[in-house]
């Protein structure tokens, strides 16, 4: 049994925050932040929580699809900006939804959450615990960003995008293959230092300003690049491929420069790289998801096509997967 993606879907709150809205902000200007991360503005959550927008990209998911909410086994919301600490995310997504007779769930492992969600989903399927899943990556990460530090605060932007699984017995089609990994040692290059059980809220972690995230920004790009490049041959080989068998590749959109570089050392051509940080910025659990419902909204994967999917996240976490469309 093999799960394989029968439906994307995606939602942006309506609030956009250009880059030159962010030069009234902190002290930086438009061409920096296009230059150095290819963004130009990103999707601000006001009223609606996390949960709300995971339950919009649902809906746009379940739209084109014959199953209903009552029909869904399992959802798995990857987030690191939860609604509340408890109860999990997934549980206000499946009261919204309607979905009574799934089992729901939230992970965390940062950008590459989704990465993470979607491989425990395929196992599930692929074990015939359930015949189909909700995987979404769902962020506010404009909740937690520091908009005093002109080093993070303009990568991040809100968003939620999703894809629906389902069994098939063709072994050849959907998740063909997915690798994760993760190394402790690097837990200081990017963290929410306050609101756990560590540095629990105060009036001290407030005015230290240790409940927004920090992020050693520059030493993570460099882990990226690597990291992303490896884990991506590991998958493919497993199915005896290389760069040169893909038709698109669909990454965590970090920073353009990554994607770029990615693509470069791999031989992979632009045409097969999928960029949406321009418009979306760095919204962790959701950026896959967001950017392979962009590519398939945008007629840019057909069927048959091997997709590569790639992450990296903090800190520090990484995978790839290797899909036949
Ligand atoms: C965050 C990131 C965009 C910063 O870009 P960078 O080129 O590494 O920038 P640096 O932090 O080295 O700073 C370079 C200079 O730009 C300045 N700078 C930083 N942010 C700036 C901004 N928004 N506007 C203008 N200048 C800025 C710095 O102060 C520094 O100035 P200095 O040389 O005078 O000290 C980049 O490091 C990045 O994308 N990192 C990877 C993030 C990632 O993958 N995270 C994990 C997954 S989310």
């Amino acid at each position: 049994m093999n799960a394989k993606i029968v439906a994307t879907g995606s939602y942006l709150p309506k609030k956009i925050l250009t880059n030159k809205d962010m030069e009234k902000i902190v002290d930086t200007t438009d061409e920096w932040i296009l230059q150095r991360t290819g963004i130009k503005e990103r999707h601000i959550a006001e009223e609606e929580a996390t949960s709300d927008l995971a339950y919009e990209a649902s809906l746009d998911a379940l739209r084109n699809t014959n199953i209903t909410p009552n029909e869904i086994e399992l959802i798995i919301v990857a987030t690191v900006t939860p609604d509340k600490p408890l109860p999990a995310t997934a549980l206000f997504v499946q009261e919204k939804l309607g979905a009574d007779k799934a089992f729901a769930f939230d992970i965390n492992a940062a950008c590459s959450g989704f990465m993470y969600a979607l491989s425990i989903a395929n196992a599930y399927i692929k074990s015939g615990a359930v015949k189909n899943a909700l995987v979404i990556g769902a962020e506010e990460l404009t909740k937690i960003t520091d908009y005093k530090d002109r080093g993070t605060c303009i990568i991040f932007g809100d968003g939620a995008a999703c894809v629906l699984l389902e069994s098939t017995e063709d072994e050849d089609e959907g998740i063909l293959d997915i690798r994760l990994h993760s190394d402790g040692h690097y837990t200081d290059l990017m963290q929410v230092p306050a609101m756990g059980s560590v540095e629990p809220c105060s009036k001290e972690a407030i005015d230290n300003r240790d409940i927004y995230i920090k992020m050693k920004g520059n030493e993570t790009f460099k882990l990226a690049v690597r990291h992303i490049i490896g884990v991506s041959k590991e998958s493919l080989k497993q199915k005896n491929m290389d760069f040169k068998d893909i038709d698109l590749m669909v990454s965590h959109q970090a920073n353009k420069r990554i994607i770029d570089l990615v693509a470069k050392k791999a031989g992979i051509s632009p045409e097969k790289t999928v960029v949406t940080i321009d418009r979306h910025a760095n919204t962790a659990a959701a950026s896959i998801p967001l950017a392979l419902d962009w590519s398939v909204k945008n007629k840019k994967v057909k069927k048959g096509d091997t997709i590569l999917l790639n992450s990296f996240g903090a800190s520090l976490t990484w995978s790839a997967a290797v899909i036949k469309w």
